[in-house]
């Protein structure tokens, strides 16, 4: 008889034979930087995620560190929005003036990469620009998410990051052609070794939802829908993946991550670059108020979670966890 409970008969044993394994090089936290300073705004549907200013997140990185947290993901809030974004690459814009602040403080011990998209910048809250829809002028005017006009802003954004010292940016506003419009801004400015983690295959979601709190990033009207993916379509996740990485994406990343293994198995299989996916806002909350209500084993829960991403194909995970898995030694 074959016996498969041979190799699980103890702990020792099952360490040895244990297909998937984590570690903690694997993962980037997530932050959400403000305007201002000696701010830390919780976040209601977050818990435990907080919105900082520049200087309350030198200390909570200093913290973080102390722990193993040394790859972190910037989001900008609160700045000032406007039809053209311009706000998003200012040169003292809430993210520029963070990562100074970071790189002073921590050098090179702390990997900084940051968001670029433009719906925290935008009055209407969408990831690209809007134009009225040529041929419906003069009729009720439509606005359309206009792809091209949108590249230029989101190339001059991942520049002003990158010169403000980031040490790579992930484009996440599903434009097309966006990955090779700030491949050439970087490499135009000789930041040619600055590497895109692009955020190929995301989909339009609800799981967003809290992040959109945290963030203040909702579309006023619409949806994603127009540039975001279909939450039906796996063929399509894999022919985004495919045009960022001819487009120049260094890494290519699967979003949300958890109702969506399928895909980065698929895209582990089809690519030769490292795959990231992006455990997001609700997988997160989820969680937490399923465990504070006693109903399930957190920690279990989450770790349990964090397998399933790495048994998939997942390289990288960013995730809202990766600060209480390292502070806890859940792994
Ligand atoms: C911005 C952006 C979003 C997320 C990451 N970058 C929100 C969105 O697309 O609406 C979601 C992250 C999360 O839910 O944790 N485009
Ligand atoms: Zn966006």
């Amino acid at each position: 008889m074959v016996r498969t409970r041979r190799l699980r008969s103890s702990p020792i044993l099952r360490e040895l034979v244990a297909e998937t394994r984590l570690s903690k090089e694997m993962f980037i936290y997530p932050y959400f930087v403000t305007k201002g300073n000696n701010k830390v705004e919780a976040i209601d549907a977050m818990p435990g995620i907080s919105r900082f200013s520049a200087d309350t997140l030198v200390k909570d990185v200093e913290a973080g560190l102390k722990s193993g947290v040394n790859k972190i993901l910037l989001f900008g809030v609160g700045e000032d929005k406007f039809e053209d974004a311009h706000s998003s690459h200012a040169e003292h814009s809430v993210v520029a003036d963070a990562i100074h602040a970071l790189k002073k403080n921590f050098g090179s011990d702390l990997f900084i990469i940051t968001d670029v998209c433009l719906c925290a910048y935008t009055t209407h809250g969408h990831c690209g620009l809007t134009s009225v829809h040529p041929h419906q002028s003069g009729k009720e005017e439509v606005l359309e998410i206009n792809n091209d006009i949108s590249l230029p802003v989101l190339g001059k954004m991942a520049l002003a990051h990158v010169q403000a010292g980031a040490d790579m940016v992930a484009p996440s506003d599903m434009m097309d052609g966006r990955v090779a419009a700030i491949r050439k801004m970087l490499d135009e400015n000789n930041f040619v070794n600055t590497p895109i983690m692009s955020y190929s295959s995301k989909f339009a979601s609800a799981y967003y939802g809290p992040f959109r709190e945290a963030a203040d990033s909702a579309p006023g009207k619409g949806d994603r829908k127009s540039y975001q993916m279909d939450l039906r379509n796996a063929r399509e996740a894999l022919l985004e993946a495919k045009l960022d990485e001819a487009e120049g994406a260094d890494i290519v990343m699967v979003k949300p991550a958890l109702a969506y293994l399928d895909i980065i198995r698929t895209v582990r299989e089809n690519t030769m670059l490292p795959v990231a996916c992006y455990n997001v806002s609700a997988e997160y909350s989820m969680v937490k108020a399923a465990a504070k209500a006693g109903y399930i084993d957190g920690q279990k829960i989450i770790m349990e979670n964090m397998h399933a991403f790495a048994r998939a194909g997942a390289d990288i995970i960013i995730s809202y966890h990766t600060r209480e898995i390292f502070e806890m030694k859940w792994m």
